[in-house]
């Protein structure tokens, strides 16, 4: 796995905040989360798709690979006063920071195109999601996802590949 270093992940940071609003928004509007319900957003970057989580009542973690990233996310949070209501750490789809079935609903955004081993992170969603979780994995709608939907099925079962607008695609597994 290829881990963002400090130059681009500040370079991502200033970018996403700049073009990605939308998308955070189109995204984060088609996500259903209860209050309460522990969510958790995989290769989160600077945190920006759970900027816009905060009105759910959820309990929003991010993770990723790069520690760069991580402080990034911590620092942009602090910045828009949610320090309090987002929690951030290192971590991996592969190899997720949480313990078994203690997750509600795990996420991602623009991410998957980048996970190494789809057998290993299907397996890790299965380990940490509760009975009932559900996984949204959102990318490019050109984005080959066979690999990716193919391991979520050996794993899950129920997988679905839906157009979200013309531009993305969402991964379902429960
Ligand atoms: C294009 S950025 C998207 C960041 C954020 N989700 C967003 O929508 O702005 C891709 C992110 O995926 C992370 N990433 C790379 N490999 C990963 C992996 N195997 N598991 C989880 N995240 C990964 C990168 O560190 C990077 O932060």
């Amino acid at each position: 796995m290829t881990v963002w270093g400090k130059t681009a992940s500040e370079t991502y940071h200033r970018r996403a905040t700049g073009m990605l609003r939308g998308v955070y928004r189109l995204i984060a509007a088609d996500i259903p989360v209860r209050p309460g319900a522990v969510v958790v957003d995989v290769g989160t970057g600077p945190g920006l798709l759970l900027h816009r989580m905060t009105g759910t009542g959820g309990v929003l973690h991010g993770v990723d690979p790069s520690p760069d990233m991580v402080a990034i996310a911590r620092a942009a949070a602090d910045a828009e006063g949610l320090a309090e209501r987002l929690s951030f750490a290192t971590g991996s789809a592969e190899d997720l920071p949480f313990p078994d079935a203690s997750v509600d609903l795990l996420v991602s955004s623009l991410s998957l195109h980048h996970w190494v081993d789809h057998a290993k992170a299907a397996a890790e969603a299965r380990r940490v999601l509760r009975p009932g979780g559900r996984l949204l994995a959102y990318d490019f709608r050109f984005v080959r996802m066979g690999a990716a939907a193919a391991a979520m099925r050996a794993e899950f079962g129920q997988v679905t590949r839906t157009p979200v607008r013309l531009a993305f695609a969402r991964l379902a597994a429960s």
